[in-house]
């Protein structure tokens, strides 16, 4: 008896430690970020534009959050799900207020941000903010050490939704740690809801592997990688690394907190056509918060048509919460893929060649999904860069899909079983025509 109870309980043990770990205990349990943040961000775009006499439309000023918002709201970005308007560096004072707290700089945010909150919120949005866990932003304003509670209930009494919280000026690597999780806590005793984006692992990973388990534990979403700029370079870069660090951060991600690679810099000047639909492309697979930093004001229809596209969107905004991967590298083509809910998955074909023309990538439906993904039968719509139904396939159906150079094409497989109302009509070895693309 002694023994059988001995044995037992380990094992139960066990079981309900699997049972925690499924259930996301871990993760930051305020509720938010169940699926990955969507909203606008100034930084890459409009950066630390402060002189409003020189440069009046495109400084970092109420006007221009209220005027991203108007736009959210008429030209049709809420509808698709973007909602947070968020602030970035370069809006504080240089100083802060008699009673330490941190106030806008009174020329650029007159009314104050209690006021701009209340005009986001009307119009049904949410507002970001921006803070630093060091002494002094990257920009040199204020910094957040040694005020994280008085800080957090600043913007609590604002009414703001979300805290990127910067990492510059952090002192030692211990403060690092301890100001980001302070700030954590500090936001939840503040009893609102706010989104905290934290980043973290980007300024520790040059001193030390960061310990995903417990940034989740604390944040919503956090930066890993360098800044992005207008560029394919830029955007390149931060897919090598997320695919060459995959295996250290795929797994954590998941409702209530993902990794970052920062902000959709589409609709502004540096990326081609296909590099800005690799870039959307992409950042659906990796289960990325869609933080535009562009100009709503002036965005061409193109631009707007990719960031607004509801197949895209609906990949990005998947509940089932898994970041996607890369599964191989062949000839410079990349292949990823993202499992999603009900067994369907997104799969994305990039071209990585930047000579030549368009190329042909093959692959075979067993690749995806450890085999899975299209077994006994799947349905292929292809969402990027059109869309376009590829039809029925099986799994052993040999695909060939057309990629022009930094390119991607973005496809969802829908698994279709085996019982006899679903049984498909097969259409073994289809080939897309390449004049979709
Ligand atoms: C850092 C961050 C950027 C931006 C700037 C602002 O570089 O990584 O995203 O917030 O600071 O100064």
């Amino acid at each position: 008896m002694g023994t059988a109870v001995g044995s037992w309980r380990p094992a139960m043990l066990a079981w309900v430690l699997v049972l925690v770990l499924l259930a996301g205990a871990g993760a930051l349990e305020n509720g938010l970020a169940r699926t990955p943040t969507m909203g606008w961000l100034h930084w890459e775009r409009f950066m630390c534009t402060t002189d409003c006499a020189r440069e009046p439309l495109s400084c970092v000023s109420e006007q221009l959050f209220m005027q991203m918002a108007d736009l959210m709201v008429s030209d049709g970005w809420k509808d698709v799900g973007y909602e947070y308007v968020c602030i970035d560096d370069c809006w504080m004072s240089l100083t802060r207020d008699d009673q330490d707290r941190l106030q806008p700089d009174p020329e650029r945010f007159p009314s104050g941000i209690r006021k701009l909150a209340d005009y986001v919120h009307s119009k049904g949005l949410k507002l970001g903010i921006y803070g630093d866990v060091g002494n002094k932003t990257c920009a040199g304003f204020p910094g957040s050490y040694g005020y994280y509670d008085l800080d957090a209930q600043t913007f609590a009494n604002w009414g703001v939704d979300l805290l990127k919280f910067d990492g510059c000026n952090y002192g030692t690597q211990d403060q690092l740690a301890e100001g980001y999780r302070n700030m954590s806590l500090a936001l939840n005793k503040t009893g609102r809801s706010i989104v905290y984006s934290c980043e973290w692992p980007l300024y520790m990973r040059p001193m030390q592997k960061p310990n995903y388990t417990e940034i989740k534990h604390y944040c919503n979403h956090w930066r890993n990688f360098a800044d992005i700029y207008d560029a394919w370079n830029s955007v390149k870069n931060t897919l090598e690394w997320t695919a060459l660090h995959q295996d250290s951060i795929v797994d954590v991600a998941g409702p209530g907190g993902w990794n970052d690679p920062d902000m959709l810099v589409i609709g502004n000047f540096g990326l081609s056509w296909d590099q800005q639909v690799t870039q959307m492309a992409l950042w659906a697979i990796m289960a990325a918060p869609l933080l535009m930093s562009n100009d709503l004001r002036h965005i061409s229809p193109q631009a707007k048509w990719l960031l607004q596209n509801k197949d895209v969107i609906a990949i990005n905004q998947d509940p089932l919460g898994k970041q996607g991967y890369c599964i191989t590298k062949d000839n410079n083509f990349e292949l990823w893929e993202r499992p999603l809910s009900r067994g369907s998955y997104a799969v994305a074909v990039m071209n990585r060649q930047e000579i030549g023309g368009p190329r042909i990538f093959s692959f075979s439906t067993s690749f995806l999904g450890n085999g899975l993904a299209c077994n006994p039968a799947c349905s292929i719509q292809q969402i990027l860069p059109t869309s376009e139904d590829w039809g029925l396939h099986d799994w052993v159906s040999f695909l060939n899909t057309e990629v022009n150079p930094t390119g991607t094409v973005l496809l969802k497989v829908v698994v279709i079983g085996e019982s006899p109302a679903e049984k498909p009509v097969m259409n073994i070895n289809k080939k897309p025509s390449p004049d979709i693309l």
